[in-house]
């Protein structure tokens, strides 16, 4: 256990998870970012995590996820403990509510993966320290954070900019939809009726004032776009059937499809692609393409994250 950790921590002193964009202020999640932008220019103290401990629960498979956590953690002088849910007694029946009790006597903040964000929740509402979102079935905020970073890395100032969506409208659009709200961009979806994103989300970016919009047409989404994002039409939690890749099929982003974009549009694609779906290798590997500085600015961005959830930044 840590130096940190040793003392009870102060009553009132609420753990400070990173769960969902919407739940944070748009001052907040610009200070998670400069935090993530002041790391990657290697400012600040050098090991902030000293004797502190993430550890990283996976439900679920992950490359990025889990690489740029265990680096970011141990470049900032911290440590690791990877798990996946089966090894754990959480996958013989333990509550989450009583993991949450017993991991916030061991270490320092806690990122789950998992498939049903209720576990987040629950996760977040029995710990006491912080807990991180490494991707649900319904959202990836680590994930529109590092997007929201490149975007502004190559073009500046997000805010007003058009964004389109295409495809499923699933758990990183989501995201994306709280991102359009929080971070004040106009943002177009263009998914099939069947996969739209869930009208009560879209009720609450307009509730918020946020101009997110769902379209059928892919075109009418792209036109001046500064921004082409997509995902893989067959989520961790779904089933590839014939009929699923039918319905999104129109979506794929391609070179007609960027055409209808602004000329100096990026795109961008969370990854794992499934090359030849929803994107093909001459958008992937095209000039528009930065879908590995997004990869590696999910390193700096969760550095953020974790300065601001550790505290290690007041
Ligand atoms: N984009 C992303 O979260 O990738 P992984 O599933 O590899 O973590
Ligand atoms: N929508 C994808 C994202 C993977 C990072 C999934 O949930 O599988």
């Amino acid at each position: 256990m840590s130096a940190a950790r040793a003392a009870p921590r102060p009553a009132g002193a609420a753990p400070r998870h990173f769960l969902d964009l919407r739940d944070l202020d748009p001052a907040t999640l610009r200070r998670i970012l400069e935090l993530g932008r002041a790391c990657k220019r290697g400012e600040g103290p050098a090991r902030p995590f000293a004797g502190r401990t993430l550890a990283l629960i996976f439900e679920r498979p992950s490359t990025r996820t889990r690489v740029s956590f265990e680096l970011a953690m141990r470049q900032l002088g911290g440590e690791t403990i990877v798990l996946t849910g089966q090894e754990m007694q959480l996958g013989r029946g333990e509550t989450i509510a009583d993991t949450a009790r017993v991991l916030s006597r061991y270490v320092d903040a806690v990122m789950l993966r998992t498939d049903r964000a209720a576990k987040l929740h629950e996760l977040a509402g029995a710990a006491s320290i912080p807990v991180i979102n490494g991707l649900s079935d319904l959202s990836h905020p680590c994930q529109i954070l590092a997007d929201v970073m490149t975007f502004e890395e190559h073009r500046g100032p997000i805010a007003g900019q058009r964004v389109a969506w295409l495809g499923d409208g699933n758990n990183v659009a989501r995201s994306l939809i709280e991102a359009a709200v929080r971070f004040g961009f106009p943002l177009t979806l263009a998914c099939p009726a069947r996969f739209a994103p869930d009208p009560l989300l879209l009720d609450w970016a307009a509730g918020e004032g946020g101009a997110v919009r769902v379209v059928a047409d892919p075109a009418e989404a792209a036109r001046g776009a500064r921004l082409l994002v997509t995902d893989t039409w067959v989520s961790m939690q779904d089933e590839p059937t014939e009929e699923r890749l039918g319905l999104l099929a129109p979506y794929q982003v391609n070179a007609a499809l960027l055409r209808e974009a602004a000329a100096d549009a990026l795109f961008m694609h969370c990854l794992p692609a499934h090359r030849g779906e929803e994107v093909t290798d001459e958008v992937m590997d095209g000039p528009h393409s930065v879908v590995f500085d997004e990869a590696e600015n999910r390193l700096h961005a969760q550095k953020g994250v974790l300065v601001w959830a550790l505290g290690a930044a007041g």
